[in-house]
């Protein structure tokens, strides 16, 4: 597959909804009384804040939609995208909070458990509405070859304000690393 700019952001949903399936996981586990390192969960959370917020949301918000923004009456779409990624940054902030309460002392398994819950609902159909409307700007050709390339180099920069290439394949494998616990067999 060739990828252009809105087929790289589809390709990160992958990764995406990857860690919404391994947050509902972990809450469940939770839930049941499973027994999860709170290191995994912090995993988890670094995750959602580098991955998903800073280095996906960033391309979207930095790049994509503000190029998409002025074509075919897109705009309404992307006002909704934009309130969404606010209530992820909300989610993953409670998360980290109760995060932090817990590795001090105070018992915030449920809360925590609730956050990984509410992570995984919002980023769940949050990609699958942005998927519908990626389907939409791919099938009516709404990007050039040039628009597509410049998104790209944009793309570049955008990564190496969260760390590179280096540290996003590290955070890649951080995925497939939670994928092989224990608790996320049980
Ligand atoms: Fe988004
Ligand atoms: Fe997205």
């Amino acid at each position: 597959m060739i990828l252009n700019a809105t087929k790289d952001l589809k390709q990160d949903h992958l990764l995406v909804n990857r860690l919404g399936i391994i947050a509902k996981k972990c809450s469940d586990g939770l839930y049941n009384n499973v027994v999860i390192p709170i290191e995994d969960i912090k995993i988890i959370s670094i995750l959602i804040q580098e991955f998903v917020d800073k280095f996906h949301h960033g391309k979207e918000e930095e790049a994509y939609f503000p190029q998409m923004k002025e074509k075919d009456d897109y705009s309404e779409d992307i006002r909704k995208f934009l309130i969404e990624h606010e209530l992820g940054r909300r989610i993953a902030n409670m998360l980290l909070e109760n995060l932090i309460a817990w590795t001090s002392g105070i018992n915030s398994k449920e809360p925590v458990a609730r956050f990984l819950n509410a992570y995984s609902v919002f980023i769940n159909s949050h990609t699958g509405k942005e998927e519908v409307f990626f389907d939409l700007i791919e099938e009516k050709g709404s990007l050039s070859h040039e628009e597509h390339t410049q998104l790209m180099e944009h793309y570049k920069v955008c990564r190496n304000n969260v760390g590179g290439k280096d540290r996003m394949e590290q955070m890649i494998k951080l995925i497939g690393y939670l994928e092989a616990r224990e608790w996320m067999k049980m």
